[in-house]
Parts: structure tokens; sequence; C-alpha cells
């Protein structure tokens, strides 16, 4: 297994049957080491900084039906809402204080919110804030709308591929919704010039390992600039409400195995990975991880945007909260950096 390790952080790729072995048959002396060299590989591009991201979820309205999704369509007990641009900026002044300087709008799909409003959401937030980064996670859209959002000022770009094959894309989601035109908004959003991020769930119903390592190929082919993994959780209100959580073990798994793929992509430990284990931040940043997403949504709507069940609920935009996690990274070695924190 060390070969394979060694083998994999020499040349950021390991053939499709190599991978299948390393996860497989991984224990807790090949994620030792795994995790080890994840470190090492990290430090050496970053060293002990940690990127922060402040996260607005500005609605929770959403056109598509995902099968494990809390904010589908179908789910008639989600309260719906939807953030103002007003209330948006409140939320990047109260984060801007706390030495946040990327904000990641992220919500459903929601066609209220046409390009005209993104971009004047998007003006809105470079005028006040013009040494700030946007990250856009609002779904699929036109070629058109992904350039009109960039031109307007938009740095990033979040979409998650949720798998990368076909069959088990079928099993997750809707038959309006299509593998090929994710991976063409994917490919779209990188002509463009966005910085990129892609990413799947660890342990979504019917994933296979043979599944992951398709993830790792096309995540190879795609080259992002982040990826974001975490572990499926299920949602009572949801088709997949039986279904087991991910493990939080093949997550940061995981999370070193792409840490030797990408030296210096930009891989959050994410909070699907910190409400499934009270450590779960910090695992992930030890196992490669290098970026955290705090929550600035207003706290009346933060237990609606409810994409799974028991999600973390902490005063993440507050000074005090932030000072907390500052000292969780301090504890573990790491630092926060106030910068934006682009891909380099
Ligand atoms: N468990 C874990 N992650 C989820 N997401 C959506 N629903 C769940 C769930 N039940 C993830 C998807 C999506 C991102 C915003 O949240 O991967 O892309």
């Amino acid at each position: 297994m060390k070969n394979t390790i060694d083998k994999l952080r020499k040349n950021g790729f390991l053939q499709k049957e190599e991978f299948i072995e390393l996860i497989k048959n991984r224990n807790e002396k090949s994620f030792r080491y795994i995790s080890k060299l994840a470190r090492k590989e990290r430090e050496k591009v970053f060293g002990k900084k940690v990127y922060m991201r402040g996260l607005i979820e500005f609605t929770n309205y959403c056109k598509n039906d995902c099968f494990y999704c809390g904010i589908r369509k179908s789910n008639a007990n989600a309260q719906r809402y939807r953030l103002s641009e007003t209330e948006i900026l409140e939320c990047c002044k109260m984060g801007y204080k706390i030495g946040f300087r990327t904000f990641v709008l992220q919500g459903g799909e929601d066609l209220y919110y046409n390009d005209d409003i993104i971009c004047r959401i998007i003006e809105g937030i470079k005028k006040n804030y013009s040494n700030c980064a946007i990250t856009l996670s609002i779904g699929e859209k036109s070629y058109e709308s992904y350039k009109r959002f960039f031109d307007c000022g938009a740095d990033r770009y979040l979409l998650r591929h949720e798998t990368a094959n076909e069959e088990h894309y079928k099993k997750l989601h809707p038959k309006e919704l299509s593998l090929e035109n994710r991976k063409k908004c994917l490919f779209n959003l990188k002509e463009i010039g966005y910085q990129v991020g892609c990413g799947f769930m660890v342990g979504s119903p019917y994933q296979t390992v043979e599944n992951i390592v398709e993830d790792l190929i096309f995540i190879h082919k795609l080259k992002p600039h982040m990826i974001g993994i975490g572990p499926f959780i299920p949602h009572c209100e949801t088709c997949f409400s039986e279904f087991q959580s991910g493990s939080v073990e093949l997550t940061l798994f995981l999370l070193s195995v792409l840490r030797l793929m990408f030296n210096r992509v930009l891989l959050p430990s994410t909070t699907a990975l910190g409400t499934l284990d009270l450590k779960g931040c910090e695992k992930g940043i030890l196992a490669g991880a290098n970026v955290v997403m705090p929550n600035l949504s207003p706290i009346a709507v933060r237990k609606k945007y409810s994409l799974y069940d028991n999600k973390i609920f902490t005063g993440d935009e507050t000074a005090e909260y932030n000072l907390f996690l500052r000292n969780r990274i301090k504890d573990i070695g790491y630092k926060i950096s106030e910068e934006r924190g682009d891909y380099i």
C-alpha cells in the first residue's frame, strides 16, 4: 500500500485498478501514511494557512428535485425564504468586519433571481468590497449567463458534479437533470475563466468504490481549482431518509487522496463533515483540506437551509465564534489566513 501511495504522490495519478485497491484495502496504517503525505504536500504549497470563505445561503427555493436534498422542490414542509440584496450586503458587512475576504453566494436554483438581479448583487458586493472574491454556487445556467456573471465580477463558481457515473447519476436525480449537462456547465465555467469547483458526496445512496474512482478520474480530467467533498447525510423529508450517512473515515481518506492528486487545490473541510463528527473540521484539515466555510446567513433563516438533518448550527457570523474557530485551527498547528486565497 505504501508503494501505491508513494506513486500517487509522485505522479498525482494512479491506474483505475490501483485506485480501487487503495480505497478498498485502506486501513488505519495506510490512512496514517496517506494523511501524513497529504499534510506535507499541502504545507509545501500553502504552509500552515487555512483560508476562510463566508457562506451566504441566500435562497432555499429550488426548481430541482434531487432525491437526496432537503430543499428539493417536492419537500412541501421546507419553509422557503429569499434574502433581499440589502440583506445579502448586510451579511457581507458583518463578515468583512471579522476578516472574511471571500463571499460564497449559494442557493437553490431559484428563477426569482434572474440574471439581472444576480448581476446587481455581484456589482453591489464588488462596489463595497472590491478586495474580496465572489464565489457563486447557484447551479446549472447557460454559457451566456455564466459569462455575464463573470463579466460583472464573479471570480469563482462551485458546482458539484455529484457523481461522474451515468447510472449512479440517474439514481440520485430526476430525469430532467443530466450528468452530461452538469459536466458541460463545468467545462463552460472553466472556459470563461472562473476558478471552478466540482465535487461529490461520499457514501451517497448506491455509490460504489468504482463510482468514487470514476469521480477521481473525472476530476483529473476537469482539473478544477476547488473540490468539495463531504459525507452524504440523510434528510427526513427526502426519498433517501432511510439510508445511512456516509463515512467520516472514508471522507478523510479521500481528502488525502485528492490532496496528493492536486497539491495546489483549494479543498474545504466541509460542514457535512463537521456535522457527523464534533472534530470533523480539524480532522479534515489534518487530512489535507485547507479551507473552512463558516456560515454568514442571518440566524433567522439558518435552520431553513436544511440540505440534510442535524446540520450544525453555530454562531459563525459572530466575532466570538470566529475567535473560537481561529483557536480550533491554531490548536492543531494551523492558522486562519485573511487573504482572498485564490488558486495559485
Ligand atoms: N447530504 C450531504 N450533502 C448534501 N448535499 C445536498 N444534499 C445533501 C445531503 N443530504 C450537497 C450536494 C450539493 C451541496 C450544496 O450540498 O453535494 O451540491
